[in-house]
């Protein structure tokens, strides 16, 4: 009796289970397989552990319930581990300018500077000497509401009241502060003056509660700020050949090599940092952005600095850790001949306007008529950024974003001022 079974209904699907349940077992066995090696790959890195997990301390106990985030950070940065207590910072006695009463003490909500001196001084005195101090604060402001001390401060800071176009002050008029708290406030803050009379916000690149180098030394803390079509320095260097070397490969770079220590063995390529602040090559870490520096490039008619000439020896000891001097010598002389360039074509944009001005065919407000929008960009925008390009190597931003457009509002002004001229 040859018996052909008819199909079971009942039998196929058990055989579909029982096959799906075997795709899923060997599924799940390589994933365990795949987890396995990879937390193997993530021990093999150095991790620090959280210093606070059992820690009794009463700011850290009760914070671990209301901000577990800001316990979580801080429980794995390098001064937690050198046993720096959130009091360290934050307590401070009642009469404290800014203290606010808190669980039967007195803390600062925005630690300032002068705590952070007390552990850092060195740090603290280069940053009060730099344009990321009290400059920064006064291009907005202005220096009228500082306090005798801190006017004083400022007037002492070799490099910081150089500043001869504050020509955007009065587009901060025009946009009222509703909009620049947002704006030119967020960026410049940075050198804004605390209750206590310090000066500064070291968390603007020091990002609470981690205070990590590595956050710091990377190239996007600086692009809070240092971008858009005024200042693209963080465009220009993600062109260059340096920024590629470290969006290539900065993932093996040692970026929590000790400060001062730096070779070409951690960092094969700068970042932002590498050039303006690390210790590195023959020059040692620096808080004051301006040291290094041998031009007022943000200016419509660039300068040299005063003291340029120990500035530029610093900055080229960077660049020689990796370059050839003469490679250096070269490019320097070069990016002089481009810096002086702009400023002829800025002086072009400045004679287009005088007669105008002279036979009074502008208003003596700024801002008002489309030709001072025009000569406005024309330094501000494009003469910068052609001269930030040549100098952190962006060909693009000092070609097409830059020399470029000068030219281009050069032909602009005369066609504006022409007409103008012959109404
Ligand atoms: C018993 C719980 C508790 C203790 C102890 C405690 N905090 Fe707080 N803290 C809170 C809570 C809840 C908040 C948020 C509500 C508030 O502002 O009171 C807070 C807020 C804060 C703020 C922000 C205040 C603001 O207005 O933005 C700071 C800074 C702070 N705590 C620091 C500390 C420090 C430093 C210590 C140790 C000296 C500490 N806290 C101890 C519970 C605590
Ligand atoms: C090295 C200094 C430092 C230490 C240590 C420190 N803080 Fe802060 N903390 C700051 C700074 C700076 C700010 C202000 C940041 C800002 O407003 O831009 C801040 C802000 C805060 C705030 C209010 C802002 C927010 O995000 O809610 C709380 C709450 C706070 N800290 C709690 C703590 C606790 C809890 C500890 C200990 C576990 C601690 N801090 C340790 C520097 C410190
Ligand atoms: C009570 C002393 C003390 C105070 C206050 C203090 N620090 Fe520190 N800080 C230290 C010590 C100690 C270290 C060294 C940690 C190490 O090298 O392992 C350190 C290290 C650092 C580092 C380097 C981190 C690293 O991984 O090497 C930064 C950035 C920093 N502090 C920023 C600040 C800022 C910003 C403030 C103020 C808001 C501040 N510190 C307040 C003692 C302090
Ligand atoms: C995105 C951040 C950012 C914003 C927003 C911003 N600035 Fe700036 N500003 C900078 C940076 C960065 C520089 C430095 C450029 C350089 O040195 O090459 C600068 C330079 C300046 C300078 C020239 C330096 C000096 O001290 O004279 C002035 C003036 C100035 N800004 C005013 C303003 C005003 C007014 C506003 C708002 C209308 C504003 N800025 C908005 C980041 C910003
Ligand atoms: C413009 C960004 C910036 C600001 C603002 C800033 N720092 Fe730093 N800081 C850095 C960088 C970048 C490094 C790493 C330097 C290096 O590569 O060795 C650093 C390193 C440090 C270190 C470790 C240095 C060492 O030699 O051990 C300390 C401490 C420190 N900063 C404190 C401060 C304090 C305090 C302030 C505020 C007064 C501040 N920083 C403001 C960028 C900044
Ligand atoms: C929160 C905003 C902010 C951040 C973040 C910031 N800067 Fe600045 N920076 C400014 C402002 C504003 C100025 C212009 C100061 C002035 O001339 O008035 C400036 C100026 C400078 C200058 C020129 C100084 C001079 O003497 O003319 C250098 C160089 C510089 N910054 C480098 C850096 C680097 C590198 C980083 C990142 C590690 C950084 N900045 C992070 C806001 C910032
Ligand atoms: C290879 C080194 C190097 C790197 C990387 C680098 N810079 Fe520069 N930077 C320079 C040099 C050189 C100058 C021109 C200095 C001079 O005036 O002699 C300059 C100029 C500047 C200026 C103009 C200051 C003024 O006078 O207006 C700012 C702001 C600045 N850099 C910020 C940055 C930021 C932000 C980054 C990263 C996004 C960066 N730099 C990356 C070397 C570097
Ligand atoms: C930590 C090492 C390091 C430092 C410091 C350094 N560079 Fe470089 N630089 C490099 C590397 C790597 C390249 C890519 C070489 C290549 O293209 O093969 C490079 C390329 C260049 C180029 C060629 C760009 C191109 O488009 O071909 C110039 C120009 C340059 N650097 C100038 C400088 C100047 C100026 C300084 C100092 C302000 C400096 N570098 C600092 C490592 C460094």
């Amino acid at each position: 009796m040859t018996e052909t079974t008819p199909p079971n209904p009942i039998r196929s699907a058990r055989l579909l289970i029982a096959g799906l349940v075997a795709v899923i077992v060997v599924l799940a066995l390589a994933l365990i397989v795949l987890t396995v090696q990879r937390s193997a790959e993530v021990s093999a890195r150095p991790e620090r552990v959280n210093v606070l997990a059992d820690s009794q301390d009463e700011c850290v106990a009760c914070h671990r319930q209301s901000t577990p985030g800001i316990v979580e950070q801080y429980g794995h940065s390098s001064m937690a581990a050198a046993k720096v207590t959130c009091q360290d910072c934050h307590v401070v006695a009642a009469s404290y300018p800014g203290a606010v009463a808190h669980e039967g003490t007195h803390v600062l909500n925005q630690p300032t500077t002068a705590m952070c001196e007390r552990c850092h001084a060195a740090e603290v005195a280069q940053f009060n000497q730099s344009r990321h101090a009290l400059p920064s604060y006064v291009a907005v402001a202005g220096s009228q509401e500082l306090t005798p001390e801190l006017l004083a401060a400022y007037q002492a800071i070799p490099e910081g009241q150089f500043a001869p176009d504050k020509a955007r002050n009065i587009i901060a008029q025009l946009e009222g502060p509703e909009i620049t708290r947002f704006a030119c406030e967020n960026c410049h803050n940075i050198g804004k003056p605390a209750a206590d009379g310090s000066v500064g916000q070291c968390q603007k690149c020091h990002s609470r509660h981690e205070f990590s180098l590595e956050q710091a030394r990377k190239p996007e803390t600086c692009n809070n700020c240092h971008i858009g079509p005024d200042h693209p320095q963080w465009e220009i260097y993600f062109e260059s050949k340096h920024g590629i070397a470290y969006a290539t490969g900065g993932e093996n770079w040692n970026w929590e090599a000790e400060p001062g220590t730096l070779t070409v063995q951690d960092f094969p390529a700068p970042t932002c940092a590498t050039c303006h602040f690390s210790g590195f090559g023959g020059t040692g870490t620096t808080h004051d952005a301006g040291d290094r520096l041998t031009w007022y490039l943000f200016a419509p008619l660039s300068e040299r600095r005063p003291a340029w000439q120990d500035n530029q020896v610093r900055m080229q000891s960077v660049c020689s850790a990796c370059h050839n001097q003469n490679f250096v010598d070269t490019y320097y002389t070069m990016a002089d001949g481009a810096t002086e360039a702009v400023n002829a074509f800025i002086v072009q944009s400045n004679d287009i306007l005088q007669p105008l001005r002279d036979q009074q065919l502008l208003t003596d407000q700024l801002f008002d008529e489309p030709i001072e929008f025009t000569h406005y960009e024309t330094w501000h925008h494009y003469g910068r950024t052609a001269k930030f390009g040549v100098w952190m190597q962006g060909a693009d931003y000092t070609q097409w974003h830059g020399a470029y457009e000068v030219v281009k509002g050069l032909a602009e002004l005369r066609h504006l001022a022409d007409e103008l001229l012959t109404r």
